[in-house]
């Protein structure tokens, strides 16, 4: 039997980055690509996940970290059996992070880089302001650690390119790693040659 039928290729597509840099909205808009293409796809977000899957957590080492065990397990349950895991959360530690790519595997790791000032300047929620007037204890960016990716698989920045640019360079890295049936839109070859070097810098590429 053609391997490709027997063994379905599912992956986790992990966002990770400050509050209001971008991760919801590019995991959004990946989510609505790949279910065009026929994916079955599922989005754990953050603030959603709180909701149900980690509700009662807070905003502790400890809690944000059993958070992102939680997630980290469902993602690998989907990722598994051949479907797609899209996670957007901040994820602020790089140890609880490993651990996740160690556990699910088919790990591609979005770092949504966006500076402080403009994810201040935007405040999606208006969190920034409390934490900023104090009136929020702990919050990431302001009084709370986030530890950038070391190597990503996918380096966005935000604060200087659009949001579909964003989106054709996840969809490029993923073709490239060969997670896609068909070749995304070509991106400007610069672009393109970037994206093969980082991943050859990881290790994925002869
Ligand atoms: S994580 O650190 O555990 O990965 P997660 O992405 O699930 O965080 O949740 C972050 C969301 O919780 C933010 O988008 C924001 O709406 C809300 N939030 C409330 N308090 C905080 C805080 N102290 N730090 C960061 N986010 C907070």
């Amino acid at each position: 039997m053609d391997e490709r039928l027997s063994r379905p290729k599912g992956f986790t597509v992990w966002f990770t980055g400050l509050p209001s840099s971008g991760k919801s909205t590019l995991a959004f808009l990946l989510n609505l690509r790949l279910s065009e293409m026929g994916f079955p796809v599922e989005l754990l977000d953050g603030d959603e996940v709180r909701q149900r899957l980690t509700k009662g957590l807070g905003f502790s080492k400890e809690d944000r970290d059993e958070n992102i065990r939680r997630i980290a397990y469902v993602a690998k349950l989907l990722t598994r059996v051949g479907a797609v895991a899209i996670v957007s959360a901040i994820s602020p530690y790089r140890a609880i992070r490993e651990e996740a790519r160690a556990e699910i595997g088919n790990f591609v790791e979005v770092y949504v880089s966006c500076a402080l000032e403009e994810c201040i300047r935007r405040d999606v929620k208006g969190l920034y302001r409390k934490a900023l007037n104090g009136e929020i204890q702990n919050f990431t960016g302001i009084s709370d650690p986030y530890e950038p990716p070391l190597a990503p698989e996918v380096l966005l920045e935000t604060d200087r390119e659009t949001p579909e640019e964003s989106l054709a360079k996840i969809l490029a890295t993923l073709n490239a790693l060969g997670y896609l049936p068909e070749e995304p839109e070509r991106l400007p070859p610069e672009e393109e040659t970037r994206i093969l070097a980082r991943l050859k810098s990881l290790g994925y590429l002869d």
